[in-house]
């Protein structure tokens, strides 16, 4: 058996929209923050006797398509026609914009790289994840990840900086546990196909991407939060404009916004908004800030991350 732990990571410039779908190759650069505290645990255990992959999410037996395919690639790479059970287990929401794929195929890639003897090198392996779900090539590294569109060889995550070097602090907040109606792979390919803002996103996120890149080299933390949040909004703002019409947001998350914007300009706070597909917000901000915004939200329930590690195997 073979088993290994991942987080997710925040992306505060986003990935959305591919041009090869079958391998998730993304249609801009993205960059991300993983997040330490929030962790998924992936076991997988080869079982001859077995026909088909048994999946445990939570303890629960499930059916899983996405999960179902990367075997599949597994078996063909290492070419054992064998199945397995998989574990996994996630001590956050699944599927509620807390990027449970990522950290979940980040997971799941390193634990059958072992379980099978692929013998892949972390590039490859960071291929392998992309290929399983396009964020989970960002959980394999710590810190701040980029990760540029390419081919399938060369599109991959890779650290820019050690999570030691990132002076930032992720607050999650748990609007609610429910499971997204529309899956961010489904998401991004209806905006694709009918936003009138599809190219002004692939345009503006590209500038973006460069843009948060100087902020980094010239640490200017402030200015890179700033930027996270009007590129999340942008890219909800593709959602709102695709046929029909994607709204993750619940009522909560938006008076959660609402009360963000006012108490950041009241009290000073450095705290920025970062949403995914899903109702839950994420708040951006620097460690030196994180007691002010604690005394803030006392009222909330919260995870506070800082830069986390990347994806490593466990005994
Ligand atoms: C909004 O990586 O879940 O979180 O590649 O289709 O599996 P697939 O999509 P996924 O999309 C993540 C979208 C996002 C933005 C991001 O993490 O960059």
């Amino acid at each position: 058996m073979a088993q290994a732990i991942a987080h997710p990571n925040l992306a505060l410039i986003k990935y959305w929209g591919k041009t090869n779908f079958k391998h998730n190759l993304p249609s801009t650069p993205s960059l991300s923050i993983t997040l330490n505290n929030l962790t998924t645990t992936t076991s997988v255990q080869i079982q001859t006797e077995l026909s088909k992959d048994q999946i445990f999410l939570n303890d629960n037996l499930i059916e899983n398509h996405k999960i179902i395919s990367f075997m599949n690639q597994i078996r063909k790479l290492s070419k054992k026609n064998v199945f397995t059970v998989i574990k996994t287990k996630n001590n956050f929401p699944t599927a509620a914009g807390y990027a449970s794929s990522a950290s979940g195929f980040a997971a799941l890639s390193l634990a059958c790289n072992q379980e099978f003897q692929l013998g892949l090198s972390p590039k490859e392996l960071a291929c392998l994840a992309r290929d399983g779900s396009g964020s989970a090539t960002r959980s394999l590294s710590s810190g701040l990840v980029a990760w540029k569109p390419g081919n399938c060889e060369n599109s991959f995550g890779y650290q820019i900086l050690p999570a030691h070097d990132v002076p930032l602090a992720v607050f999650s907040f748990k609007n609610t546990d429910n499971a997204k109606a529309v899956s961010s792979t489904k998401a991004m390919e209806q905006v694709r196909k009918s936003s009138p803002y599809y190219d002004a996103w692939i345009k503006s996120t590209t500038s973006d991407f460069n843009k948060s890149l100087k902020f980094i080299k010239n640490h200017q933390w402030v200015d890179l939060l700033k930027l996270a949040e009007i590129n999340a909004f942008k890219m909800h703002a593709t959602m709102l404009s695709s046929q029909p019409p994607i709204i993750y947001w619940e009522p909560q998350t938006i008076s959660l916004i609402k009360r963000i914007q006012k108490t950041r300009q009241e009290k000073n706070l450095i705290a920025y908004i970062s949403i995914d597909a899903g109702a839950n917000i994420k708040l951006l901000t620097l460690q030196s800030q994180v007691p002010k915004i604690i005394n803030t939200f006392q009222d909330l329930s919260y995870t506070i991350s800082l830069p986390g590690e990347g994806a490593k195997l466990i005994d």
